[in-house]
């Protein structure tokens, strides 16, 4: 694998290649999630490139970036053995050079007002921001993320969508443990109670999908949100189901449907989605 830290190499290299170029972005810390992605892209592509940037403009607050992890050799140990050909590292000042915020003429629109958008104002600028820089620094046919981080999907379709890059985008299924437990680096903070009671999210947006159809939206959501909560380990943010696409309110059921979900269980957030039909 090679590493490049410099945009400049990079793309040098890159103009050195014959073959559709498979694009997966990362912070790092990586886990199954992402080299199943890696794996994904590999069968897809002639060569995959990985990025690794912990990126300031999507954090809220400076001491959650400072402790963000930063596992680079670990990382590199992963992505040498799934097979990766090129890994992208750069530092901030490589991808940010100037001091005054970066601009990018793309309206993330509601998506930036709802569910994490409207917990981390600013968050899915900075994820548009950077993305999209990626893309015009790597230029790839094709690009993978994990649906897991559902709304982060969609602000990416309308980025791909509103500025027609001639990127195609793959949204690969949640992994899910044996239980139906979506996979996350945070499951490893559970402890041995809250980890056995975290799957009741899984089991609360399976009964979202059977019941959303025959039922009062606002209800199912409501008794959704209270049986979670009935569980005195749980802490939930947000049950909602809502247009897939633009996940603002349903206003009929021949909508595209996700329902999506974030509690705390035991201190730890968690967040999964079911898309319904
Ligand atoms: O999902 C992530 O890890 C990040 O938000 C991404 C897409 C790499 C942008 O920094």
């Amino acid at each position: 694998m090679l590493l490049f830290k410099k945009i400049k190499d990079l793309q040098n290299h890159l103009s050195t290649l014959t073959g559709t170029i498979g694009f997966v972005p990362t912070m790092g810390a990586l886990h199954t999630g992402h080299i199943s992605l890696i794996a994904k892209s590999k069968e897809e592509n002639e060569f995959t490139v990985c990025s690794i940037f912990v990126n300031p403009l999507q954090f809220n607050n400076t001491s959650d970036l400072q402790k963000y992890p930063r596992t680079l050799p670990s990382d590199m140990e992963l992505l040498v053995s799934a097979g990766c050909d090129i890994l992208f590292a750069p530092d901030a000042s490589e991808m940010y050079p100037d001091t005054k915020e970066p601009e990018l003429k793309f309206e993330v629109g509601a998506l930036d007002s709802v569910f994490e958008g409207a917990l981390r104002p600013g968050h899915f600028k900075g994820v548009a921001i950077v993305v999209h820089k990626f893309f015009m620094i790597v230029n790839p046919s094709n690009a993978y993320f994990g649906l897991k981080d559902y709304q982060q999907c969609m602000l990416i379709k309308k980025l791909v969508t509103d500025l027609k890059l001639p990127i195609v985008l793959h949204f690969e299924a949640t992994l899910r443990e044996n239980d139906g437990l979506a996979m996350s680096s945070r499951n490893t903070r559970l402890s041995d109670i809250a980890r056995h009671k975290a799957i009741r999210i899984y089991e609360a947006l399976q009964y979202a999908q059977a019941h959303y159809r025959t039922q009062n939206i606002t209800m199912l959501e409501q008794r959704c949100k209270s049986w979670l909560d009935e569980e005195p380990l749980y802490r939930t943010e947000y049950f909602n189901i809502v247009n897939a696409e633009t996940l603002l309110p349903l206003h009929s059921l021949a909508e595209p449907a996700v329902a999506l979900c974030a509690a705390f269980v035991d201190e730890v957030r968690l967040i999964d989605n079911l898309v319904l039909n």
